[in-house]
């Protein structure tokens, strides 16, 4: 059985990465060091999986911890979540988000080259795009400068991911999410924001909730058919399976280039009125928003170009945008 490192593995992404891995029998350990995540997640993957998964509270900030974790462990492939992503926050403290976010990737790195780890699968972002010239956004689109510290993290990620490649004997596939949405279906893990959400999607859960007041719709005066922003919204569980396919491509040897990169999402765009509205229609209910002006830094519309993902990683989306809408009201209702 592969041992499989999942760094910020209770995270949203991270925890339905985890049980898409053990469902598939990968032996998975998980490194978190809880700063947006919570401890019972690990109970709840155990719930869905019926697997233990080993964990430790590691900050990957502390090298030493680190290089004992290393030490002390045999992996055969990692897969790294860990960082933050709060854009706003970044603008704020471009330093703390440099150390979290390039520092440990470093680490990290330096540990598969001394110990001889291959494999590796780094989250990316869409964001690395900005506004594409073409829609729907191809891998061959160019990646323009970053606007914020957070995307340009996953930026030069990628940049220091290919340097080491080239050198050491390694290989990488960076997977370029667009907007991860939903719960898992049994509806025991899904998405923890810390504080006030800043994405679209728990910002609208939690409304209907009655925890916030009404919803702002960031600007209706972009280039598109109503006006609201173009987002390519891709359910959280398709998304993990996004990362099994590209670890068993790895672990295959079935990679072409030593470093790649896909998009993962749907290809099919949708606009912040029509999320607003399959929200309604998909779980029966009124939404209170209003119509604000734009949020700086925002583009005005991203969906993926699936063809690379489809053709090389053999991967669809199985899921639906209602599903996806649902099994987020689904979630946000069993926290309160
Ligand atoms: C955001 C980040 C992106 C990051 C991603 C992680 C910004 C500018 N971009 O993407 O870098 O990789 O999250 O998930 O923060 N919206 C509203 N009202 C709200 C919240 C959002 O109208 O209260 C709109 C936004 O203007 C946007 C769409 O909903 O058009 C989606 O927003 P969001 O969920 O924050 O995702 P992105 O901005 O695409």
């Amino acid at each position: 059985m592969k041992k499989i490192l999942v760094t910020g593995g209770l995270g949203f992404i991270g925890s339905h990465t985890v049980v898409e891995l053990q469902n598939t029998g990968f032996d998975v350990i998980i490194i978190d060091n809880l700063s947006n995540s919570k401890m019972e997640v690990l109970d709840n993957i155990e719930q869905i999986t019926s697997k233990k998964a080993a964990f430790f509270n590691i900050d990957l900030r502390n090298k030493k911890e680190v290089k004992h974790f290393f030490n002390t462990n045999t992996i055969d492939g990692i897969i790294h979540f860990a960082a933050s992503k709060a854009v706003g926050e970044s603008v704020e403290k471009p330093l703390d988000y440099y150390e979290n976010n390039i520092g440990t990737l470093v680490y990290i790195l330096q540990e598969m080259r001394d110990h001889k780890i291959d494999h590796f699968i780094f989250s990316s972002s869409c964001t690395v795009y900005g506004q594409a010239a073409e829609l729907p956004i191809t891998e061959k689109s160019p990646v323009k400068p970053a606007i914020s510290p957070y995307g340009n993290t996953k930026q030069i990620g990628e940049e220091i991911i290919r340097d080491t490649c080239k050198v050491h004997n390694m290989n990488a596939i960076a997977l370029r999410y667009f907007n991860p949405i939903g719960a898992h279906d049994s509806i025991k893990i899904g998405e923890l924001p810390l504080g006030v959400p800043q994405n679209l999607i728990p910002y609208i859960t939690q409304t209907a909730a009655g925890i916030r007041e009404q919803l702002s719709v960031f600007g209706n005066d972009y280039d598109t058919p109503d006006g609201t922003a173009i987002r390519d919204y891709i359910h959280v569980v398709d998304l993990a399976k996004a990362h099994t396919a590209a670890l068993q491509r790895l672990l295959s040897n079935e990679n072409k280039e030593k470093f790649e990169y896909f998009n993962v999402g749907t290809g099919k765009g949708s606009s912040v009125l029509e999320i607003i509205n399959a929200f309604e229609h998909a779980n029966n209910l009124k939404l209170n928003y209003k119509i604000t002006t734009r949020r700086e830094g925002d583009v005005t519309a991203a969906y993926a170009d699936t063809n690379k993902v489809a053709n090389e990683l053999n991967w669809k989306t199985e899921k639906t945008l209602e599903e996806a809408l649902k099994s987020a009201w689904e979630w946000q209702k069993s926290l309160i």
